[in-house]
């Protein structure tokens, strides 16, 4: 890639400096990024400060929760000082939940009428909390596909710049569960555990995979999950994770 064209590309600060260091700024505007991580990891604080660093700037967003109730979020934002309520109220944060229970009529929404929806929206912004839980709704991989495939496609044809997360596979952390949203995504950004010398789980490290159309840190760093939020330590030597 040229020095120019990594230049011309418009970024989106992610809501994390340490992370927007990473990456040169943010993430390219317009591209589709999957975080993925295990649970706990910090996947939905994240995505919601995402959102809330877009409306700090003025910026709409759309956050699509398919495992935790709206009331759960709202409270998880206001744990970490965000004004999500607020937003909400001003209608800059609209939060869709989509019940995994109910299948056949979200996937007849995920694949009909969620471009119009996110399209008439005109957020700026993104989150789908999980894919994971998104493809619980197929019970075959071409419909698995199908579904994903529709929904990355109303996000990034709306123009806005999306966040998904997914559960990542737990014997092979470095992927997805379903091995499928690496495909759609522009970027990918994995969220772990480190493991101490005598196994145990110790801390939390954050590594960027891919991230087209830039040039992007590719060490492994640090980060915390801190009281506003994940803080990433981008100056931290790389312990090779
Ligand atoms: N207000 C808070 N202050 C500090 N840490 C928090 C706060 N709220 C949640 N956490 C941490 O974040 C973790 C959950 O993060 P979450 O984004 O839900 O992870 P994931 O979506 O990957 O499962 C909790 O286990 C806790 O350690
Ligand atoms: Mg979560």
């Amino acid at each position: 890639m040229s020095g120019s064209e990594e230049r011309s590309t418009a970024r989106v600060p992610t809501g994390v400096s340490g992370l927007d260091e990473m990456l040169g700024g943010g993430f390219p505007q317009g591209h589709v990024v999957l975080v993925a991580g295990l649970p706990g990891t910090g996947k939905t604080c994240l995505a919601l400060g995402f959102l809330m660093a877009g409306i700090a700037r003025g910026e709409s967003g759309l956050f699509l929760s398919l495992e935790e109730e709206v009331p759960a979020l709202l409270a998880s934002a206001r744990g970490f000082g965000w004004p999500a309520d607020a937003a909400v109220e001003k209608k800059q944060l609209t939060v869709l939940r989509l019940d995994p229970k109910e299948t056949k009529g979200n996937l007849h929404r995920i694949q009909s009428d969620l471009p119009k929806e996110i399209a008439g929206l005109g957020v700026r912004r993104i989150a789908v909390d999980s894919v994971s839980l998104l493809n619980m709704l197929s019970d075959d991989e071409p419909g698995r596909r199908a579904t994903l495939f529709s929904l990355a496609a109303a996000c990034r044809g709306s123009g806005a710049t999306t966040l998904l997360t997914a559960e990542a596979d737990p014997l092979h952390p470095g992927v997805s569960r379903d091995g499928l949203t690496e495909y759609v995504s522009d970027g990918v950004i994995l969220l772990g555990y480190n493991q101490g010398s005598d196994g145990h789980k110790v801390g939390l490290s954050l590594r960027v995979l891919k991230m087209r159309r830039t040039a992007h840190l590719r060490s492994v760093q640090p980060y915390v999950i801190g009281p506003k939020g994940i803080e990433v330590d981008a100056r931290a030597v790389d312990f090779g994770l």
